[in-house]
């Protein structure tokens, strides 16, 4: 067992390890001659062109998935995008039909929430598109269309390589849209590629300077909670991180949108109280990245520990952190692949300083096949 974990004590320190393999694998051979190509098309260019909305189901960490699928898939495709919890998907009574995509996000592919929102949708004549982590399993194979992620096997049960094959299949999924449907990024599909291709040595790089974070979360063990904040493609980034901690370190975790902070969150802010905020790029949003440092200041005012992940070079918000974690600039819809990676190692550092088995968290289970 030693052996599989690749001289790791846990199988999930080795598998935050492999992102930058698990988004590499996730688009090779995915653009030829210039054009996105999905792994199993039933659906035809025809089918994809014709298509006027987008509903993403998904759970637990596959559904922060597709909170970030839809920033990019609505700016690059012009389409409506909603996203929704398969648990709550069919009993809405949601508007579907022919020239709806249902994508279903789902690592195991057997989750049973996800599976009958797949059914739901296919009664209702929809077209569902899966993006799996394992295949052949039961969700691609009732699916029109698949496109895998590649991370390999996850052993741990908090989702970490992939979800970050999620957010690459995701992205892949939005530019093969917009290409079908001949939107202006169609002529940008093959330098946003490029871009996704940058992404490996950028997760690696983030890998290369997480020690501070691991210090970090064995100092803030004994928190009594921990709040996560962020903006736009940072708010997903915080509900995952909070997610993280919970499932990992049974410990009271909450991700807000930074603009809610004064409608309740900011009730919660007591002295010391570690805050944990995800920065936009002070160049590439900085109408964004001015409203989050005026954010940062109010509750470093009344006494929040800030701990903040920003952009290598952010010189404005330093002065409001107390400790500053950085990461490579990369472009802000992209930013998600590389802000995600210290909270997963910052979640699994807190949990086992509190002496917990980080792979098999208590109560819960790698694969969730009852409703
Ligand atoms: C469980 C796992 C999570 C996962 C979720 C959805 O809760 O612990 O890590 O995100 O199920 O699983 P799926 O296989 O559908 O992605």
């Amino acid at each position: 067992a030693a052996a599989e974990k690749g001289g790791y004590d846990y199988f999930m320190l080795k598998e935050i390890q492999e992102q930058p393999a698990a988004v590499a694998d996730t688009l090779r051979g995915h653009l030829v001659d210039g054009r996105i190509v999905l792994d199993e098309q039933r659906l035809t260019d025809q089918d994809l062109r014709d298509v006027d909305k987008v509903f993403v189901v998904a759970c637990g960490s596959a559904y922060h998935s597709g909170l970030l699928a839809k920033y990019a898939i609505e700016h690059w495709t012009r389409l409506p995008v909603e996203v929704e919890l398969a648990s709550e998907f069919r009993y809405r009574d949601p508007v579907l039909g022919r020239s709806t995509l249902v994508v279903a996000i789902s690592q195991s592919g057997e989750t049973a929430d996800t599976l009958e929102a797949v059914r739901h949708a296919k009664e209702q004549k929809a077209k569902v598109l899966a993006i799996c982590n394992t295949n052949g399993s039961q969700i691609p194979r009732e699916a029109d269309a698949v496109l895998y992620t590649r991370a390999g096997p996850e052993i741990g049960v908090a989702s970490t390589k992939a979800f970050l094959a999620q957010l690459t299949a995701n992205y892949l999924l939005g530019l093969a849209l917009a290409q079908a449907r001949g939107t202006k990024y169609t002529d940008e599909v093959v330098r946003e590629f490029a871009e996704l291709e940058a992404m490996p040595d950028a997760v690696a790089r983030v890998l290369e300077t997480v020690e501070p974070v691991r210090a970090l979360a064995r100092e803030l063990k004994d928190s009594r909670a921990v709040l996560f904040l962020g903006r736009h493609v940072g708010y997903p980034v915080a509900l995952e991180g909070a997610l993280k901690l919970k499932e990992l370190a049974y410990m009271h975790a909450e991700g807000f949108a930074a603009g809610e902070l004064k409608h309740g969150p900011i009730a919660l802010i007591e002295e010391g109280l570690p805050v944990i905020v995800v920065m936009p790029s002070p160049k590439g949003r900085a109408l964004l990245h001015s409203k989050m440092v005026s954010n940062i200041r109010e509750i470093q005012a009344r006494g929040a520990r800030t701990v903040v992940i920003a952009e290598e070079g952010d010189e404005t918000v330093r002065p409001f952190a107390d400790h500053l974690i950085e990461i490579p600039a990369v472009s802000t819809l992209l930013q998600p692949l590389v802000s995600t990676v210290p909270l997963q190692v910052f979640a699994a550092e807190l949990a086992q300083a509190r002496g917990y088995d980080v792979d098999k968290p208590r109560n819960l289970a790698k694969s969730v096949t009852v409703e």
